[in-house]
Formats: C-alpha cells, sequence, structure tokens
C-alpha cells in the first residue's frame, strides 16, 4: 500500500510544465496513475480520472478552495455556500440540478441555436477583416457573454461587463489569496446585476432562458434565492470558460491550413473537429473533488478530506486511450470521449449550449474566412486551465 508521499511529485512551476504541459503531463501518466502535487493528489490515467469524477465517495473541492482563497464572511461567500458548487452528492444537489439539466440538455439546448446564430453572425460581423485585430476582445469574449445578454434578455452592451466579471470571479480556481479582494469585488457586482435583470425580468416576462427559470420558482420547484444564485452562476461558468475554449479553437483549427479548408468546405466536420480540439487542447485541465472519507485509490491511501485533482490533460494526452496523442487528428473516433466538462452529477451544466456555440463560430469563419491568418496566439498552463493570453490576427488578409 502507498501513501500519498509516495507518489511521483509534479511541479506545475518547472520550465518542463510550462513549457510543454501536456507532453509532461503524457509522461507522467506514462510513469504513474497517480500522482502528487502541491494542491493535492493528481490522477493521471484516464480511466481512473473517469472513474473518480463519478465516483461516490468523492465530493466536490469547492469549500476546500474557499479556504484556501481565505474569502471573508459576507455577500460572496454566501452566494457561494448556497450555490450548486458547495453541495456534494445528494437530494440538493439532484434538485437543485433538475431544471437546469432539462432547460439546458442537448435536445432543449439547441432551441438556442438560432438566437446563438444570430449573436456569432453580428459579433463577427462587427470586426474589421483587412486589419489586424485582437480576436479575444473582439470574438472570443462577446460571444458568450452575448449569449448570456440574450438568455437573461438584457442589453447587448451589457456584455462587456459580463465578460469582465466571468474572468474576474473565474480566478478563484488560481488558488491565490492575493486575488481574493478583487474576487469578492466581482461577485458583488454580479450579485447586484443579477438582482436588477431578476426584477426587470419579472416586469418583462417572455421566453427566454431567465424568465423560464422564472416560472420553475413560481411552481416551487426553486427558492428565490437558488434562482438569483443560478443566474449568477450561470453568469460565474460561462463566459470565461466558453471565451478561452472558442480561442483555443480558432488557434488550433486555423494554424492548420489544411483542416482549415475542409472545415470550410464542409461544415459538417466542424462537430468531429471540435471534439479534437477539446482533447487536444482542452480548456479544463483538471476538475476538483475531495476524499469524503477513507478511502483507497490505485493501492494508495486517501485520508478524508484529501483534494484530489482527476487531471484532463494527463488522461486526453495518454497514447492507451488515444494513440500518437501529440497528433491532431479531426478523424479520431469519439470514443473514448474527452472529459473536458467533467461527468456525472457535477458534470457541465452548460456543455451542449457552449458546443453549439462554439461550433457556430467557427463554422461561419471557415466559411467565410478561408484565409484567415493567426499572427500571435499565447497560452498560459496552470494546474487547472488552459488560458489564452493573446490571439491576434486577420480574417480575410486577401
Ligand atoms: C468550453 C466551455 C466550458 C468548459 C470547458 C466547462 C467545463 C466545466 C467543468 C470541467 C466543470 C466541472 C465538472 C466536474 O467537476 O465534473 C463545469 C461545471 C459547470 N459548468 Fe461548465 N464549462 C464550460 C462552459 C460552461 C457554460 C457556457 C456554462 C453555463 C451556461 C457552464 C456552467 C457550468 C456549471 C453551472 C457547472 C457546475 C455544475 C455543478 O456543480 O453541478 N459551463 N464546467
Amino acid at each position: 500500500m502507498n501513501a500519498i508521499e509516495d507518489l511521483p511529485e509534479i511541479d506545475y512551476n518547472s520550465t518542463e510544465y510550462q513549457a510543454a504541459p501536456l507532453a509532461t503531463l503524457a509522461r507522467f501518466a506514462g510513469r504513474s496513475k497517480l500522482g502528487r502535487s502541491t494542491r493535492g493528489v493528481e490522477i493521471f490515467d484516464y480511466e481512473l480520472c473517469r472513474e473518480a469524477i463519478i465516483d461516490r465517495r468523492l465530493g466536490t473541492g469547492h469549500p476546500k478552495l474557499m479556504k484556501v482563497l481565505g474569502l471573508p464572511e459576507g455577500q460572496a461567500l454566501d452566494y457561494k455556500r448556497n450555490s450548486i458548487s458547495f453541495h456534494d452528492r445528494g437530494e440538493t444537489r439532484r434538485r437543485l440540478r433538475k431544471p437546469l439539466v432539462h432547460l439546458m440538455g442537448p435536445d432543449q439546448s439547441e432551441r438556442f441555436r438560432r438566437d446563438i446564430r444570430h449573436v456569432v453572425e453580428r459579433t463577427i460581423h462587427a470586426v474589421p477583416t483587412d486589419e489586424p485585430v485582437d480576436f479575444i476582445a473582439n470574438i472570443c469574449d462577446p460571444i458568450p457573454s452575448g449569449v448570456y445578454c440574450y438568455w437573461i434578455n438584457a442589453d447587448m452592451e451589457d456584455a462587456k461587463f459580463v465578460s469582465r466579471t466571468s474572468h474576474i470571479v473565474q480566478q478563484v480556481h488560481t488558488r491565490d489569496p492575493e486575488r481574493t479582494r478583487q474576487i469578492v469585488d466581482g461577485f458583488n457586482a454580479l450579485l447586484d446585476y443579477v438582482d436588477k435583470r431578476i426584477d426587470e425580468a419579472r416586469r418583462n416576462p417572455g421566453n427566454y432562458l431567465l424568465s423560464e427559470l422564472i416560472r420553475v420558482t413560481d411552481s416551487g420547484a426553486l427558492s428565490e434565492d437558488e434562482l438569483r444564485n443560478w443566474v449568477v452562476k450561470l453568469a460565474e461558468a460561462n463566459t470565461d470558460n466558453s471565451s478561452h475554449q472558442i480561442g483555443i479553437a480558432i488557434a488550433e483549427l486555423a494554424s492548420r491550413p489544411d483542416v482549415w479548408a475542409r472545415l470550410g468546405d464542409d461544415p459538417a466536420l466542424v462537430p468531429q473537429a471540435m471534439r479534437e480540439v477539446m482533447r487536444f487542447h482542452p480548456r479544463s485541465l483538471s476538475t476538483s473533488r475531495e476524499t469524503l472519507e477513507d478511502i483507497v485509490l490505485d493501492g494508495c491511501n486517501l485520508p478524508k478530506g484529501t483534494a484530489v485533482f482527476p487531471n484532463i490533460g494527463a488522461a486526453h494526452w495518454n497514447p492507451r486511450y488515444y494513440p500518437n496523442p501529440e497528433v491532431f487528428d479531426i478523424e479520431r473516433p469519439d470514443k473514448p470521449p474527452h472529459l473536458n466538462f467533467g461527468g456525472g452529477i457535477f458534470s457541465c451544466i452548460g456543455r451542449f449550449a457552449v458546443t453549439i456555440e462554439i461550433e457556430e463560430a467557427i463554422a461561419l469563419m471557415a466559411r467565410r474566412f478561408p484565409h484567415l491568418k493567426v499572427e500571435r496566439a499565447e497560452f498560459s498552463h496552470s494546474p487547472m486551465f488552459t488560458s489564452v493570453e493573446a490571439l491576434e490576427g486577420v480574417l480575410d488578409p486577401a
């Protein structure tokens, strides 16, 4: 039986990881199914990751995260405590997720497609085509924040506020207490904003997502606070993750002219290309859990309260599951599925909607701008995320 101290240690600050994060993770996965880091235990093996993501003995890692950050008592921490993220498996988690799982399920999310396409078209139409532009500011941020505005029936002018605050509050995952003040301010601003939007939506009901959530609340399935927490949660989780994943998709696809040309000729290839982007260069490099009891994982003793990280990046670059993982291949079979959206009772609520969003953006850009040129693409890789730090180029250099 192993102890955590016996596991190989990965240093996320090492030059090796910073220079080639996924290849480094793959090397660790080749040596051991489990590892350790300063944040806790790392699961490198694909199958073990999948099992851990749905393992009943593992609960949410968010309460520990808030402790690491030292979030002070107040409105922001109250929101966090009562939002879905703090709830372990059980009746409350099931009840809270039920309306969202329904309203944002695979078929239901299709009802958003027409309006998502509209947001994508409007956004890209506003971008100058013949000069270098910042794709993050002009495309990656405005699309998901615009979709959120459409969900809550807000003026599209609010999209800038929505993306800015989403980027701020998602910094919880840096585990850096230096950012706590800014994060608290971000949550407070978002909570005030959402309260106003809910008041407005009650005055002007319609067929948008927020109106539907209000009807669910009025039927007694959610309380007023739970409604508010969900609308904040959708803002928190939406723009930041989606923006980075859109940026990764543009960078990975447009920098391969043969792939880009095929997508422009045949949009039916876009979904499989997106699956490969999310495997090859996922936004989520890990998700987080905590042991709810003493457990043994792959022969290693993990005491109750251990922070555990299913390492999605390592799983996606493991040749036992994805032959030649370093090769970008849009013809890969769709099994085993990528883990970019986690899974089970903790799985990403927005995964179907955001998939539509990215597919629509890529299909339109590949068709309309076959010569799109990425001139600068810079990424950073924390233990948790791939982030797009810079993405610049010309839509139509011809
Ligand atoms: C490409 C963009 C996105 C990525 C990569 C992503 C990824 C994830 C991951 C990895 C989790 C945790 C799953 C787990 O621990 O098993 C998660 C949770 C969540 N995501 Fe996303 N997400 C994205 C976009 C969105 C969007 C657009 C929304 C909402 C509109 C959303 C809403 C949520 C919510 C509410 C949760 C918490 C679910 C729970 O705790 O039950 N996400 N997401």
